[in-house]
């Protein structure tokens, strides 16, 4: 084998997950935010995880109001995700700019993209500081999914989205 760097690594156990990370801002618009590095971390109780940048917008939004959706996009907004994954909430209305159909989630006022496959309502538990990032640890509220929609994956890394091959 030869040596690599994590970054190399992560080309070669591509297609890698992708989610869509759905908070709200202070004026209760929505907010959509491109994330791979998530995980489950436990079934009993039920609770997940994910890594953002310590500068990313989402990571705010979560630290400040406890909550957030965890989504997996559904194939129809590939180009979408691409664009909140390249963008921030801070300056720019992604939802508008990118043309996202949103749908509201029993128990929540945080939308999320209609075309998504899976749907994880959270409330933040706890974050620790790793590296560069923050590591969100959240309990989960609720669970939905539309076993219709195809999930997408990310490929070469995290350069091109598309579902997984069949
Ligand atoms: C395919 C893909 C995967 C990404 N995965 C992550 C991730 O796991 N963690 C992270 O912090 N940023 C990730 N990003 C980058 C963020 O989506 C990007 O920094 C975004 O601008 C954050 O938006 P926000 O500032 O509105 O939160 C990813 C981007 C793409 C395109």
């Amino acid at each position: 084998m030869k040596k690599l760097s994590l970054p190399q690594a992560s080309r070669l156990t591509s297609p890698n997950p992708v989610t869509v990370i759905c908070t709200h801002k202070p004026d209760g618009s929505p907010n959509l935010a491109t994330v791979s590095w998530w995980t489950y971390l436990s079934f009993n109780p039920d609770m997940i995880a994910f890594a953002m940048a310590k500068t990313s917008y989402t990571g705010e939004r979560v630290r400040q109001s406890g909550k957030a959706i965890l989504t997996i996009p559904g194939a129809a907004i590939a180009e979408a995700v691409m664009g909140c994954g390249s963008t921030t909430g801070r300056d720019t209305d992604k939802v508008a700019k990118f043309g996202v159909e949103l749908a509201q989630v029993e128990g929540s006022d945080i939308q999320i993209p209609l075309h998504s496959r899976v749907a994880i309502q959270c409330s933040l538990k706890e974050y620790h500081e790793t590296g560069d990032h923050y590591l969100y640890i959240c309990n989960v509220e609720q669970v939905y999914g539309d076993a219709a929609e195809e999930a997408l994956f990310a490929w070469n890394g995290y350069s091109k989205l598309a579902p997984a091959a069949k």
